[in-house]
């Protein structure tokens, strides 16, 4: 970690020297690896493990239950779940979510319960993932369904010169 975060929560977690955390995030009791960004406003609960070289951009919520294995992108505002059927008392039934490696969750998507979303993969924008997603897949909408398309290899970078810091949204 290069700095100390402003007004934000670390405990019990285990966070690799490589990774960065930036202001008001809170984080409890949960796992990161290597070179991973937690950006503002980020809130992860107990008991997840998010891997090496992710970017967990601002806004992002993860509750217990989830894993995010290594290279996974998550845009901003995306809501991870992990109660089918919430209520505000009583007993409920935790259901694990997975994102496999190198996948890429669009801004403000909200991912159910219970999914996995496959190795690769690609969730548009705005999406609701109510199902497993295949590895290599591109999906979007409300529910997510797989459109018949693959994710490009490269992108071409569009940052230009002289330019710090992170211009991905
Ligand atoms: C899903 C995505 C990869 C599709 O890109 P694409 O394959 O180039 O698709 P296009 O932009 O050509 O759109 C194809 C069609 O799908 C629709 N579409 C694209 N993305 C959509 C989305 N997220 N939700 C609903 N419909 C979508 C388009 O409106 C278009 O419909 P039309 O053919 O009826 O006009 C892209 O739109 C997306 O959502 N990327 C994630 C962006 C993001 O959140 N980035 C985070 C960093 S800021």
């Amino acid at each position: 970690m290069r700095r100390r975060p402003k007004y934000s929560i670390l405990k019990k977690t285990k966070l690799a020297q490589s990774s960065r955390v930036y202001d008001q995030v809170n984080l409890y009791g949960c796992t990161i690896g290597k070179n991973t960004k937690i950006d503002a406003f980020v809130y992860v609960e107990e008991g997840v493990t998010i891997g090496d070289n992710c970017k967990i951009r601002p806004f992002v919520f993860i509750p217990t239950g989830v894993t995010i294995e290594d290279n996974v992108f998550v845009g901003p505002s995306v809501t991870f779940t992990n109660d089918k059927y919430p209520k505000a008392h009583g007993e409920w039934k935790l259901l694990e979510t997975r994102v496999k490696r190198f996948a890429s969750i669009g801004a403000r998507s909200v991912i159910n319960p219970g999914v996995t979303i496959g190795e690769n993969a690609l969730i548009g924008s705005g999406s609701v993932v109510t199902r497993d997603i295949p590895d290599n897949a591109i999906a979007f909408g409300n529910p997510a369904r797989v459109v018949n398309r693959k994710v490009p290899l490269h992108v071409t970078s569009t940052r230009p010169r002289n330019t710090r810091g992170s211009l991905q949204g």
